[in-house]
């Protein structure tokens, strides 16, 4: 389990002080797909930087499988970044001088499968609609296959955590459609899914949300209270 437990998270510039997180709980189990939603600037990308490994907190723990992950080692936080997290960046930030296809195989190596590479990509490709694209570098794709190809090297060699933010971003409905499935799948796989997203037509694409306001978990005002934590307006349970 991938477990926020009273995470803060301060930035300060010039004289300003920004609550990107504020005491947040939330936590995915193994089969989770959680759907964070939330305004611009409330907190997103920061949740899912430092659930993934590469933002340490201020305050609060980030655990996996118990262990405080910012206690670790670097090297040791590196292998967990390498080995257990897939991560689907907004800017997405595919490497731009080699193919789509070295893109997702670099992945594989990382990950030390490279045995499962071949028959990984076929497999992804397809999934993702991206078969046509695999031997184009990333600048020759357009931002919705762009998108798509960051999310099949976040799911090359089906890391257990699978952190996406804003997936959907730049895509059509249906694209967007073929995305949240590909995730849904990595959850009904037993992966533990984490997806970023202000649009309202996917809260109810996962198993459970958490709403952000400001660095807080809060319920949307039309459910009503204040209540906190990701199960607050309806797991699965
Ligand atoms: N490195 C930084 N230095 C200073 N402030 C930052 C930094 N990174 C983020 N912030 C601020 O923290 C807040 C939360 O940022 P974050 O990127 O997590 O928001 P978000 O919910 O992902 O927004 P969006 O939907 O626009 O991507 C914002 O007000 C942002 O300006
Ligand atoms: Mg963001």
């Amino acid at each position: 389990m991938l477990e926020l437990r009273g995470v803060t998270k301060i930035y300060r510039k010039g004289g300003r002080v920004i609550r990107a997180a504020d005491g947040l709980d939330c936590s995915v189990e193994p089969g989770d797909f959680l759907v964070v939603h939330g305004p611009s600037g409330s907190g997103k990308s920061t949740l899912l930087l430092m659930a993934g490994g590469m933002l340490p907190p201020d305050g609060g723990e980030v655990l996996w499988r118990g262990e405080n992950v910012y206690r670790w080692k670097p090297a040791r936080r590196n292998r967990y970044r390498r080995e257990n997290v897939g991560f689907v960046f907004q800017r997405f930030f595919l490497i731009p001088h080699i193919t789509v296809y070295d893109n997702i195989r670099l992945r594989y190596n990382l990950r030390g499968a490279d045995a499962e590479a071949a028959e990984g990509i076929a497999e992804l490709s397809r999934r993702l609609g991206i078969v046509e694209r695999l031997e184009h570098y990333p600048g020759e794709l357009s931002v919705g296959e762009q998108q798509r190809a960051a999310v099949a090297r976040a799911l090359a060699g089906s890391p257990e955590i699978v952190l996406a933010d804003e997936p959907t971003g730049n895509l059509d409905p249906e694209n967007a459609g073929i995305i949240i499935e590909c995730l849904r799948e990595e959850s009904r796989r037993g992966r533990s899914v984490i997806m970023v997203t202000h649009n309202h037509a996917y809260l109810g694409a996962g198993t459970g949300v958490l709403h952000l306001v400001a660095g807080r978990a809060a319920v949307p005002a039309a459910a009503g209270g204040t209540d906190r934590g990701n199960r607050a307006d309806g797991g699965r349970e």
